[in-house]
């Protein structure tokens, strides 16, 4: 665990799309990554019980002696509390996780009937708060209870999109959760950053980006121009909602690199994928 002096200032982010596979997982560990690599102190908190950040550091879940599950049970009536200190590892990056597990899928009931259950997080944290420059969570792709604990503990959003169409409707979806979020408990949430992962990855169907963008922009144009025209227009919908967007190209040095256990960072930093996560991390340093 990070021992460090304490920090100034610390942000907390969360990484959110309640559709699977948006590359929420990749995006989280890929700028925790690059944060870490420029010296800063971070921790990933995996919320979601695939467990696939935890992994993505190299850290088998199914070996865990404690995890994010104690942490969530400890909370709720009749249950021993435990420490985010006692849970967190160190992972071979320098990077520090909060582990999850499958066991995870079994605290989400009692949090349901559990009073201040949206604000579990944000008390888990307060521990560590002084000893990380980043907290970097890592959501399931969902709308219960894990989400809406990221969310609210979070000082910023990050959403995650994929070329499929569902995504871009998902995204109405999203807004209409953070507004019900800050109704019923108070905070702003409200999304900072959209990444759209794999842009320019093949798309056979029409249902994708490709589909959509031609779809809404109508237009008839050589192949390469055809490109820019369907990540701007994508761009345009989502600037709509976000200040911030950004597209990250398909690298398959990514898949590799989670296979190994690193973010991109520590593995390939220079394939297209690393030099756009790398670029994301240097704009969320100015937050
Ligand atoms: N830029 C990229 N280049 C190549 N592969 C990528 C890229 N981004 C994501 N992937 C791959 O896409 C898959 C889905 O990504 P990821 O696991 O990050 O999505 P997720 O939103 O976290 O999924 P879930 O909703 O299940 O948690 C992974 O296998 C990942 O390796
Ligand atoms: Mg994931």
């Amino acid at each position: 665990m990070n021992n460090h002096v304490e920090v100034e200032r610390i942000t907390i982010i969360a990484f959110a799309h309640h559709k699977g596979g948006t590359g929420k997982t990749t995006s989280c560990l890929n700028i925790a990554g690059f944060l870490a690599k420029s010296g800063k102190s971070v921790l990933v908190v995996d919320v979601d019980p695939q467990a696939n950040a935890t992994s993505g550091l190299g850290i088998d879940p199914d070996t865990l002696k404690a995890s994010m599950y104690d942490l969530f049970m400890g909370k709720c009536p009749g249950y021993q509390p435990v420490k985010i200190t006692d849970i967190i590892l160190n992972s071979r990056s320098g990077i520090d996780i909060a582990p999850s597990s499958l066991e995870l899928v079994g605290a989400e009931p009692f949090l349901y009937t559990t009073e201040g259950r949206a604000k579990m997080l944000a008390e888990i944290l307060l521990p560590v708060r002084d000893r990380y420059n980043y907290i970097l969570i890592d959501t399931p792709p969902s709308m219960g209870q894990f989400v809406i604990n990221g969310l609210v503990a979070s000082d910023h959003t990050v959403i995650t999109f994929d070329r499929g169409v569902f995504a871009l409707h998902g995204l109405h979806t999203l807004l209409t959760i953070f507004s019900d979020i800050k109704e019923i408990i108070g905070p702003k949430i409200t999304p900072d950053l959209a990444i759209l992962t794999r842009w320019d990855c093949e798309e056979k169907d029409k249902g994708g980006v490709r589909g959509f963008i031609s779809r809404i922009s109508r237009k008839h144009t050589p192949a390469k121009a055809k490109e820019e025209v369907m990540i701007r227009e994508f761009e345009g919908e989502v600037r709509k909602y976000f200040n911030l967007v950004y597209p990250v190209p398909y690298s398959r040095e990514i898949y590799e690199a989670q296979k190994a256990g690193l973010p991109i960072s520590h593995f390939a930093p220079d394939c297209p994928a690393g030099r756009a996560y790398s670029g994301i991390a240097e704009v969320i340093q100015k937050w």
